[in-house]
């Protein structure tokens, strides 16, 4: 099975796929042990950093260590690759696919980077998605909201002159867990737009994370300072899923907040505890039991037959 030919599939039969980003071997079984019971296929992201803190050889044995354990088809992403040397790097640590992120870049040299990563990355049968458009946060403290939305024009353009695979638009989500101060905005109407002039084009939603009410209340009373928590509604998630032509969805935070939960609530309620394997085993269980929520009844992601 390979990327390509499923979101294909969640294209026409209208679901998503759920990335979730691991940057250890419990948030990586953690995410796999969810799409191994659903039997749904998942993508496993590694951002540059997290890619740095695991190391080139163990991350490489750890990625030959899942596909050896799991029957479920899962595919190994670089979340916001930064330069096409970074790609080789993923490229060659067995990744199936790179995010090339040039979205910092003007357009033209946003479409000549992502297209010298296209070039690259297909000759090893390699997926890539490209960037347009910017979300706060992480990549960026922008203040204007305007510009930080994706042209469908410029869309067009960025996906026949780079040969992408798929798109991260910028429809009003951001990274991190300060999303909105008020009412959650996303431009449904952007992504119309830009649906119109790319039909067949798989797109991605970055910054996606719901911020549970529940975690976040929990996290909150266990001394966190989170306060002004706040993510993307689950129903916006639900219907970007099922009734448009995004078909990956980015998470990253919701899967923060369920390990430091698992970690602060282990220890609080066991003080005497000293066991590694005790509370990370924890933060393994509670990470499954949120991507399998999202996979089920969020994304709708559908069976492999
Ligand atoms: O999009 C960004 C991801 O949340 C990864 O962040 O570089 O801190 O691992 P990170
Ligand atoms: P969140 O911070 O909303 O989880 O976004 C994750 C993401 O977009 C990773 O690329
Ligand atoms: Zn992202």
């Amino acid at each position: 099975m390979n990327l390509q030919k499923v979101y294909a599939n969640a294209l026409k039969n209208k679901f998503a796929l759920g990335a979730f980003n691991f940057v250890n071997m419990e948030s990586l079984k953690g995410i796999l042990d969810a799409a191994q019971e659903q039997n749904t296929p998942v993508i496993c992201a590694v951002s540059e950093s997290a890619f740095e803190y695991m190391g080139f050889e163990f991350l490489k044995n750890l990625i030959t260590s899942a596909r050896n354990t799991y029957t479920v088809p899962f595919f190994i992403h670089l979340d916001h690759g930064k330069s096409l040397e970074f790609c080789k790097k993923a490229i060659n640590c067995g990744f199936d696919s790179v995010m090339i992120d040039g979205s910092h870049l003007p357009l033209e040299q946003n479409i000549a980077l992502t297209k010298s990563v296209c070039d690259y990355a297909h000759k090893f049968g390699v997926q890539v998605e490209g960037e347009l458009g910017k979300l706060k946060g992480v990549e960026d403290n922008i203040s204007s909201d305007e510009q930080l939305f994706t042209d469908p024009i410029e869309a067009k353009q960025f996906v026949e002159q780079t040969k992408v695979d798929s798109l991260a638009i910028a429809i009003g989500t951001s990274h991190g867990v300060n999303k909105f101060s008020g009412e959650a905005k996303i431009r449904i109407d952007i992504l119309e737009e830009i649906e119109k002039v790319l039909p067949n084009t798989p797109l991605v939603l970055h910054g996606a994370s719901s911020v549970p009410q529940n975690i976040l209340a929990k996290l909150i009373e266990l001394g966190a300072d989170l306060k002004k928590a706040k993510g993307v509604p689950e129903e916006i998630l639900t219907e970007v899923s099922t009734k448009h032509n995004v078909v990956k969805i980015n998470v990253d935070s919701d899967l923060r907040m369920a390990t430091t939960l698992a970690v602060r609530k282990y220890l609080k309620e066991n003080p005497k505890e000293i066991d590694v394997r005790k509370y990370l085993g924890q933060a393994k269980k509670d990470i499954s039991n949120l991507v399998k929520n999202k996979i089920i009844n969020v994304f709708k992601t559908k069976e492999i037959k």
